[in-house]
């Protein structure tokens, strides 16, 4: 009988494909998958530092394994990710639940060690001293990179064999969840190199290194190949990215990834791009013309300083490129930016948005450009001005949507050591509040920019109502259902009669399904399935609908099908 696991994902992107390639690679040595914790024989939590909260959900969960584990000293838990570096074994002795401990940087060894764990785990029980706690009575397994030994050269990361994790991807035409795979993410740099001062990233992932262009679009195409139709690529700051071919080391044939090195003489356009050089504007043509069953080309998360014209022409020039910038901007006060170290001005931030704007947005022609941003509110020392300075950098934008979140102090940064966390939580949620209020206003706006559009939708799923309507007992079960426009939506099974056959094919037959897409400037646009049509036959598929609403936070429509 396989060994199963449950493996539960925090945070960001970056988090979401590593897991994937944790499963995958886990998969293939033979380990099976569940999405109960409580029928697993390995739980992993592949975790995220960047605030507390996120921390705090994975202490919780790991609170709720205590009692099972005293049960069952076979069990082996897991922390992969930002925690386990940034905690180290503090969490361990925190918490002696935790069996195997694994940094961002050191995924590929998981599976040894997952291997060491789950072997010695009887014997450790049964040899223990009597007097240890039951859940004490094992080895630990860990793997962290450490804060000094970060990848500082091309050499180390010549040596770098955690690029064969994301080589030896496995291309799975299906989800999780057995439904066809579309979407996939492509890293294309690992790490950070720019030090905000909140940041806990480049503590926990380390100096940036990107991937030879030759892996990138190698792997796009076997996505391609294997279904996918759209790509997003991956990196913390990911225009940085910059590979020298001169400056490449080759081990056994195989192009090593490479430390960044920027190139700093100018914003506006790399002068060795080209054979030397391959820059991110580069890499951003070669892939679309490399891989033309992409249909849709996108990246997260750019950096307002290293956005070269040369990568805004590429987007522009290239049509499945898509007209989406995720330019977080964190704050609207100059003396703010400059104790986050974020290396720009709101003049300098603006004047990007307005370059970025006059070269990609299009509305003419049906291609607008949208822009969203993150914020921080609440920053140490920040003053109401400061943070009035936000709102009118916010508005300026006109951002399609925005992330906002209160200054979380973290262990380890900068900011933490050098400035106290001086702004009241009352006073941070206040102004997170009123920056979400200024932003529903405009994204409202934005959103209705786009009624009466015909824009092409990337069919994702089943929208979030329709989930959780199922995930309360909705009855179209098997994802194919007949369906008669016009009809009702019956709000669950349990709302009607009864709970028998009659009933539940008279909902069938008025209820309609609500699936979910992005057009290609990421706006969510939520429509109704037609008559007929099965949810599986549509997902991935990219349909033109025609927008009809618009609230703050999604577009809704019809799809043309005829
Ligand atoms: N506190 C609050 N927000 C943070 N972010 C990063 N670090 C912190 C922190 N210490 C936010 C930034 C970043 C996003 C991913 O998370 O806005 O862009
Ligand atoms: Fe963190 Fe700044 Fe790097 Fe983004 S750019 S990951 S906020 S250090």
């Amino acid at each position: 009988m396989p060994r199963r696991v449950y493996l539960e994902t925090f945070g960001c992107q970056m988090n979401e494909l590593d897991s994937e390639l944790v499963a995958g690679r886990l998969r293939t040595l033979g380990y099976a998958f569940t999405g109960e914790s409580a029928e697993a024989d390995v739980v992993l939590f592949n975790t995220c530092s960047v605030r507390e909260h996120a921390e705090q959900k994975v202490w919780s969960r790991l609170g709720e394994l205590k009692a099972r584990k005293a049960d069952d000293p076979n069990l082996v838990v897991g922390v992969l990710g930002c925690m386990a570096e940034r905690d180290g074994e503090a969490l361990i002795r925190r918490m002696p639940v935790v069996d195997v401990l694994c940094g961002p940087g050191e995924l590929d060894k998981l599976p040894t060690l997952l291997d060491n764990a789950v072997r010695t785990r009887a014997s450790l029980a049964a040899d223990a001293p009597a007097e240890w706690p039951r859940g004490l009575r094992s080895a630990r397994e860990v793997a962290l990179q450490g804060n000094t030994s970060r990848r500082s050269a091309t050499l180390a990361a010549a040596q770098d064999t955690l690029e064969m994790l994301d080589l030896s991807r496995a291309m799975s035409p299906t989800d999780g969840e057995g439904m066809p795979k579309r979407s996939a993410y492509v890293r294309i740099t690992r790490g950070c190199n720019k030090f905000c001062t909140y940041c806990v990233v480049p503590f926990t992932r380390g100096a940036e290194v990107h991937r030879p262009p030759e892996h990138i679009i190698e792997e796009c195409r076997r996505l391609a190949d294997a279904g996918v139709v759209e790509i997003t690529l991956l990196g913390q700051t990911v225009n940085h990215y910059r590979f020298e071919h001169g400056a490449a080391v080759t081990v056994n044939g195989v192009t090593q990834p490479q430390k960044g090195r920027s190139y700093t003489g100018g914003h506006r356009r790399d002068p060795f791009a080209g054979e030397r050089v391959t820059t991110f504007a580069d890499l951003l043509a070669r892939i679309h013309d490399a891989v033309p069953s992409i249909q849709r080309l996108r990246f997260v998360t750019s950096y307002p300083r290293d956005f070269g014209d040369d990568a805004l022409e590429a987007m522009r020039d290239h049509p499945r490129i898509c007209r989406y910038l995720h330019v977080p901007g964190q704050s609207g006060s100059d003396r703010i930016l400059g104790l986050m170290n974020r290396g720009y001005s709101v003049g300098e931030y603006i004047e990007f948005i307005d370059r970025a704007r006059a070269i990609l947005d299009q509305p003419e022609i049906g291609r607008p450009l949208a822009i969203s941003g993150d914020f921080i509110v609440g920053f140490p020392t920040e003053t109401d001005a400061d943070f009035e300075a936000t709102v009118a950098m916010l508005r300026r934008a006109r951002y399609k949507s925005a992330f906002i979140f209160k200054y979380s102090a973290r262990p380890g940064t900068v900011a933490i050591d050098k400035y106290p966390d001086d702004v009241p939580e009352a006073v941070k949620r206040r102004r997170n509040n009123a920056l979400l209020a200024a932003q529903d206003a405009i994204g409202l706006e934005v959103g209705q920019s786009n009624i009466g559009r015909t824009m092409p939708v990337f069919v994702e799923g089943l929208s979030v109502r329709e989930r959780k309507r199922r995930a309360a007992g909705a009855c179209s079960a098997h994802g194919s259902v007949m369906l008669t426009v016009g009809g009702r939506v019956p709000s669950a099974c349990g709302a009607g009669p009864s709970h028998g056959e009659e009933a539940h094919e008279e909902s069938r037959a008025v209820e309609r399904v609500q699936l979910s897409g992005r057009t290609d400037t990421d706006h969510i646009v939520l429509f109704d399935l037609p008559a007929g049509a099965r949810v599986e036959d549509w997902i991935g598929r990219l349909v033109p609908v025609r927008i009809t609403g618009a609230t703050a936070l999604a577009l809704s429509g019809s799809p043309i099908t005829a």
